[in-house]
């Protein structure tokens, strides 16, 4: 019987490259389809056989409930963005004055989101997400199900490379038709919809999207001795890829704007989105001596195609009311298509901006979207003002609660001052469920609106409390028993989320998710962020006064320590939970020293890095000094540490140790 699963196992493998990487099928769908049927009965009634790179992956059936976090081995580095011909030109002009003459590649940015791939021994073993760029999510049972991404490679070996996970534009259109009749928010983009497809927490729903793939960059491209990028390529090719063959070797400046152009002229053709187009020095060498920064190589570029606009008419000025009580004023358009959704609103911004543009409803506005940013109006056509349009008045009082609204001094917008405004509560409500906060599944805007509106839901404790109304949750009208135990169920997972969540969730004024991150990391409870000082909060690097001003301000308030209690009654979790990478035993409790200049991170990172780890930052080398570690250009430390015999990292030392 193995021997049958073996024969399946290569026969599919082979009809599936065939299909869509050379795009020559030799198999019809239905001989396909019978023969994974046979493959999937034989797995089940004989497991022991079954195979990593078995093609019944591709189906997806994997369910989790999250996803796990994982460090690449290599960051994950992102591209800096131009704008503009000369922005192109003078990253040229600065290659050219440290001495290199390179042919660049250029290649399509595709909007999409990147992966990185793991292979060993020619099998793939894992797909990441990019992550912030140093730890991201794994999901490889869901990039197991897109077709165009090998299971097993032309060669037995290990290799970690890096591409993107696209879906066509016409797979966005007809899922927002089908959202659109649902009743359901569209996506907003390409990019979005492939994001919401790979992320799936069941990979059955991945395996239905349809998502493509292009692979582009290799890592440590001089191991397997490829010496440029169209080497690189060809290589992912012969392992078994899909590579863009849109793409050009240029020898200077005018031939890169040349393609720019050509890819232009031809981007509404494509069956895919683009953002842009990536210039990279094509010598693996001259890119290694160009170096990098920090976060982006200094031999590559990615020049953005300017955010898409058109014309539309303004109906009416509409107000939301936030969280924060904040104001802001919408325009209400004459429904266009732009970037791939219907567009039925922009934003305002505030006061300020209306009057600057001087926009006035009925007005012809022109509307920019750029990625999956909310539309915006970017100036007035005045040659179709044909009438007298009435000049923009802002509103005076609350369009929710009726109170007066305030614009204090230095601010642009104007806010409902009244805590108890029915708006802000819902909006409070939904930004503790959302998906960056408590994340709890099944309660979204609709949802909040509608409980609150029936009096289940008035305030965050609320939500913990639902249980109790079980039974009535489940006669009323358009829930059903399932989505009910579903939601319940999700607000119980949330009891368990890491403080940062939680402290997102809150919506204290001015705090992001970023710094919820940092503040829950350094404080570890919540018991500890409440006893705080301001000054305590704003030594963290990247908290400002403000910040921590406004972050003292809502613990010193007693209704919110109230609420905290409740919470905490009701067993919601106020610890750090995050990745937290304690005592390795290669940095615990040693003294480190920095000399010159690292080029993977800002040397404040890598002192964060090393205190996560344990370690201890001294400023000067001495004998009780452990290691030193040592960048481009060092200065007398590094003797000095030479001379007492101390432990010497170079960069590379240092990444292997960090990312090991
Ligand atoms: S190269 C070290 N090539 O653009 C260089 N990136 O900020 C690694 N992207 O997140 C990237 N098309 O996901 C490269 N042809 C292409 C690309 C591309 C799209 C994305 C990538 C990354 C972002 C760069």
């Amino acid at each position: 019987m193995k021997e049958r699963i073996d024969y399946l196992v290569e026969l599919l493998n082979k009809a599936n490259h065939e299909y869509y990487i050379l795009e020559n099928p030799t198999l019809t769908d239905q001989e396909y389809d019978s023969m994974l049927d046979e493959l999937i009965k034989l797995e089940e009634k004989y497991p022991e056989y079954k195979r990593e790179d078995s093609p019944s992956s591709r189906v997806g059936a994997t369910v989790t409930s999250e996803f796990l976090k994982y460090a690449h081995s290599f960051p994950m580095l992102s591209l800096g963005d131009v704008f503009n011909e000369d922005e192109i030109v003078s990253f040229t002009e600065r290659i050219k004055k440290e001495g290199f003459s390179p042919v660049y590649m250029c290649e399509e940015k595709i909007d999409g989101l990147g992966i990185n791939l793991i292979y060993k021994d020619g099998v793939l073993v894992k797909g990441i997400t990019r992550g912030d760029g140093k730890v991201g999510e794994d999901v490889t049972a869901n990039v197991k199900t897109i077709k165009s991404i090998p299971l097993k490679l032309t060669k037995k070996i290990d290799i970690e490379l890096r591409g993107e996970i696209y879906i066509e534009k016409k797979e966005l259109s007809k899922i927002n038709e089908e959202r659109r009749k649902d009743n359901l928010p569209e996506y907003q983009n390409c990019r979005n919809l492939a994001s919401g497809s790979l992320r799936q927490l069941d990979s059955s729903i991945t395996a239905k999207r349809n998502l493509k793939s292009f692979m582009y960059h290799l890592p440590n491209p001089i191991d397997y001795n490829l010496y440029t990028q169209s080497d690189v390529l060809a290589f992912f090719k012969e392992l078994g890829f899909r590579t863009n063959p849109d793409r050009k070797l240029c020898k200077n400046i005018n031939e890169i704007l040349e393609f720019i152009e050509e890819i232009r002229k031809e981007r509404e053709l494509l069956s895919y989105d683009i953002d842009g187009i990536v210039i990279k020095v094509n010598d693996i060498t001259m890119q290694e001596n160009i170096g990098y920064t920090s976060k982006t190589p200094k031999w590559s570029i990615a020049y953005k195609f300017p955010a898409e606009e058109v014309r539309t008419t303004i109906k009416d000025i509409v107000f939301t009311v936030g969280r924060t009580g904040k104001i802001t004023p919408n325009a209400v358009l004459d429904p266009v298509r732009l970037c791939g959704t219907t567009v039925s609103h922009a934003t305002l911004n505030n006061e300020d901006f209306i009057i600057e543009k001087d926009i006035r409803i009925k007005d012809v506005v022109i509307v920019r979207k750029a990625g999956d940013v909310i539309p915006e109006v970017v100036r007035v056509d005045l040659s179709r003002r044909t009438e007298d349009l009435e000049k923009f008045k802002m509103i005076e009082v609350c369009p929710v609660c009726g109170s007066k609204l305030v614009r204090k001094e230095n601010e642009s917008n104007y806010f409902c001052t009244n805590p108890r405004c029915e708006a802000r509560h819902i909006e409070s409500l939904i930004h503790f469920a959302s998906r960056h906060a408590m994340n709890i599944d099944g309660l979204g805007e609709r949802i909040i609106e509608d409980f609150y509106n029936f009096g289940y839901i008035k305030d965050i404790k609320d939500i913990y409390k639902l249980y109790e109304k079980k039974e009535e949750l489940k006669a009323l009208e358009g829930f059903g028993e399932k989505s009910i135990d579903n939601l319940l169920s999700s607000i119980e997972k949330s009891k368990e989320n890491s403080l940062e969540r939680l402290l997102f969730g809150l919506g204290i004024r001015h705090f992001g998710k970023e710094s919820a991150k940092l503040i829950a990391l350094k404080f570890n409870n919540i018991d500890n962020i409440i006893n705080a000082s301001i000054e305590e909060l704003s030594s963290i690097k990247d908290i400002g006064l403000v910040m921590a001003k406004s972050i003292y301000d809502y613990f010193k308030d007693e209704r919110n320590i109230n609420m905290i209690n409740e919470l905490k009654a009701f067993n919601v979790n106020m610890e750090y939970k995050g990745i937290k990478i304690e005592h390795d035993d290669n940095f615990s409790n040693k003294k480190f020293v920095i000399t010159g200049t690292i080029m993977l991170m800002p040397r404040d990172k890598i002192k964060e890095e090393i205190t996560l780890r344990g370690g201890i930052n001294v400023d000067s080398v001495s004998k009780k000094t452990d290691i030193v570690i040592v960048g481009e250009n060092p200065g007398s430390k590094y003797e000095k540490a030479k001379e007492l015999n101390i432990t010497i990292w170079d960069e590379e030392t240092l990444k292997k140790y960090l990312y090991k």
